[in-house]
């Protein structure tokens, strides 16, 4: 396996950049092949054998690539189809929910952690199974949260129908007297500060793309895999999307840390 060879990243859309913006800041010298599956995106009110037919369609597209790892940046496809995968892959695959959940179990002080998500990855029970696993005391309260993925693509992470629309939804995990809060969805590191203010600063916020990053450069390192090649300005970065990559590249440029200059459309279905 060549260390210098890209890292795939994948997601429904564009909410996964949180997770490519957390591996750039830590692993500069990365290079990132990011793909946004636009024209099929949500992930999170389809079944898992959608999101597991979308998600062999996109790592197969990766593979072409050559790709020494990849990140499932979407919770929803981590829940659903991350067992499956690593079963049938032979390079390194990770997924953004084992990360969250390790270091919610690892700061919570009460024992009460909430989790906030899409219907599909909290109706799974992926993360309350994880940290039971790691902590069989620890209570869990999941809360799906529907409406801010579309929020946060219609850009309104300071507005006041955001935080009406939160504290409903926050208001039974702050009945639960949760202390630590999971942000166990691509997009709502982004409207983190209405969910800080609205949880109080007593209640600590776990961000799986941060965790992930920090979980992805030890796997790495561990393996041997890392980069130590500085990519060409412009090579670095590439972003491929099966819809609608003019609006793809406004909204990474947004978000990211340098300027997206080109995002491609692909037949995923092809794959
Ligand atoms: N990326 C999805 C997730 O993290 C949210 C958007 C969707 O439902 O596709 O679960």
């Amino acid at each position: 396996m060549d260390r210098n060879a890209p890292i795939g990243v994948f997601d429904s859309g564009v909410g996964g950049l949180t997770v490519a913006r957390e591996i750039m800041r830590r692993m500069p010298r990365e290079r990132i092949i990011y793909f946004g599956d636009t024209a099929r995106l949500p992930y999170g009110s389809k079944s898992q054998d959608t999101v597991l037919r979308y998600s062999r369609q996109i790592i197969r597209f990766l593979m072409t690539k050559q790709v020494k790892a990849i990140v499932i940046a979407c919770n929803t496809a981590s829940a659903y189809a991350l067992t499956a995968m690593e079963r049938e892959l032979d390079i390194p695959i990770i997924g953004v929910i084992r990360a969250g959940a390790k270091t919610a179990v690892e700061v919570t002080r009460n024992g009460k952690i909430g989790v906030i998500g899409t219907e599909a990855t909290i109706n799974s029970g992926i993360y309350a199974d994880v940290m039971r696993q790691m902590r069989p005391d620890i209570q869990v309260t999941g809360k799906s949260c529907p409406l801010f993925v579309p929020l946060v693509e219609e850009g309104l992470l300071h507005d006041s129908v955001t935080d009406e629309i939160a504290s409903r939804y926050l208001s039974v995990l702050k009945g639960r007297f949760v202390d630590t809060l999971v942000m166990g969805c691509t997009h709502y590191p982004l409207i983190r500060s209405t969910l800080g203010r609205l949880m109080g600063e007593d209640v600590v916020l776990v961000n799986p793309a941060y965790e992930t990053s920090v979980e992805l450069k030890r796997l790495l390192e561990d393996k041997a895999l890392t980069c130590t090649l500085e990519a060409a300005p412009g090579e670095k970065y590439r972003f491929y999307v099966s819809d609608l990559a003019e609006k793809f590249t406004a909204f990474a440029t947004s978000i990211l840390p340098e300027e997206v200059k080109e995002t491609e459309k692909i037949h995923i279905e092809e794959y």
